[in-house]
């Protein structure tokens, strides 16, 4: 993927790696396990917590190619249910010496009925021997009025076959969408997300997790926490966070001016401080999903200590290609035992306790 960067723009070099994976020309990763990065999440066996972000196969069609690069879960989508093209090329922007990407990408999407096809095949090949966890990550089609029925096609479509679904309130580039993270908005949506997925004609219904936006005041924070943690809310988990639509002063490539998302090293902290505040104002309560520039065992331990259960990478994986993913779990498996902690599941919101230890 790195190779192909230098050679061509982002969303071909992007284009390129997903095809490349999705027909299986890609070298089947030796895959490490490590028993302390172990974990069971809801009635999950998670062999590590390292997964893949959404955005990068968004059409849901590399699902397996994805899995062997050992991730322990992967996101796929965004999808809409209607296919729409998108925002106009270029869309998608590299800036290297920042290890950040910005993304107008505005749910380019071939619509639900592909990809559903895509995700009923991967569920009807699975064996007993479960590689990794699968999730899609639902978005609204930009002329649609009525939000929450697009998320509840999604429940319907996509809930007969995979472990979890995301609501995705918080990309940056459909207008309005960041603004059904609002309190009223965003129970209307998780009551019929919730409601429909109670309908599902399966056992164990998939959890649902909803992803926020990093660019958010305190009040949304409390308003999104009072929402989710609600002892009857129906969500299950948080994924924190989506790009930013902030430019940190720090930022050096002449794309900084670029309209979109930013991602990756820059949006590092940010994210990580989100996750903090969550876990806080959640108590603990829902699963958090850790994203936003991680790019080692130290980030995800990181983003681990302040309150997540599992993490995901977009940036670094398109910077620094599949071998990333190997060398994130090897480094947070010595560092978890070097800080002592038996089991990953041991440092989660391991920070966040330590404060309130020294504040009570
Ligand atoms: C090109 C690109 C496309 C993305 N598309 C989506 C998307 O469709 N849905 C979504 O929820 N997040 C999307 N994201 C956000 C990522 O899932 C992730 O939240 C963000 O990039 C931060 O992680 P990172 O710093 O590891 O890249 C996209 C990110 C990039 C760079």
């Amino acid at each position: 993927m790195p190779t192909l960067h230098k050679l061509t723009s982002a969303e071909t070099a992007h284009n390129m790696g997903v095809a490349i994976l999705k027909y299986g020309l890609y070298p089947r990763c030796r895959a490490q396990n490590y028993d302390n990065l172990q974990n069971n999440i809801f009635d999950w066996k998670v062999m590590n917590p390292v997964g893949l972000a959404a955005g990068f196969d968004k059409h849901c069609e590399a699902i397996d190619g994805l899995l062997n690069l050992g991730f322990g879960f992967i996101e796929v989508g965004g999808v809409t249910p209607e296919p729409q093209p998108g925002n106009e090329k270029p869309r998608v922007f590299r800036l290297h010496e920042d290890k950040a990407i910005i993304n107008r990408y505005g749910f380019n999407s071939f619509g639900h009925q592909p990809a559903v096809v895509h995700v009923e095949n991967w569920y009807n090949k699975l064996s007993e021997n479960k590689r990794g966890y699968v999730g899609v990550n639902l978005g609204k089609n930009k002329s649609t009025l009525d939000a929450a029925q697009d998320y509840v096609k999604g429940v319907e479509n996509f809930g007969p076959y995979v472990d979890f679904l995301v609501i995705n309130v918080s990309s940056p580039n459909t207008p309005g969408l960041r603004k059904l993270q609002a309190q009223d908005q965003l129970q209307t949506i998780i009551k019929a997300v919730v409601e429909a997925n109670s309908k599902l004609e399966r056992e164990n219904k998939p959890p649902i997790f909803v992803k926020i936006a990093p660019d958010l005041s305190e009040s949304d924070k409390v308003a999104i926490a009072t929402v989710v943690a609600a002892r009857d809310s129906g969500i299950d988990g948080l994924v924190i966070s989506n790009t930013t639509l902030s430019r940190p002063e720090s930022l050096q490539n002449k794309n900084k001016v670029e309209v979109g998302g930013l991602s990756g090293a820059p949006l590092r902290q940010m994210s990580t401080d989100l996750i903090r505040d969550m876990y806080r104002l959640t108590f603990g309560r829902v699963v958090i999903i850790g994203v936003g520039g991680v790019f080692s065992g130290q980030d995800a331990l990181d983003k681990i200590k302040a309150g997540a259960s599992l993490v995901q990478i977009y940036s670094s994986l398109a910077y620094e290609g599949p071998p990333v993913v190997e060398k994130i779990k090897k480094e947070l498996s010595e560092l978890l035992k070097k800080e002592g902690f038996e089991n990953v599941s041991d440092a989660v919101g391991y920070d966040v306790k330590e404060d309130k230890c020294a504040t009570s």
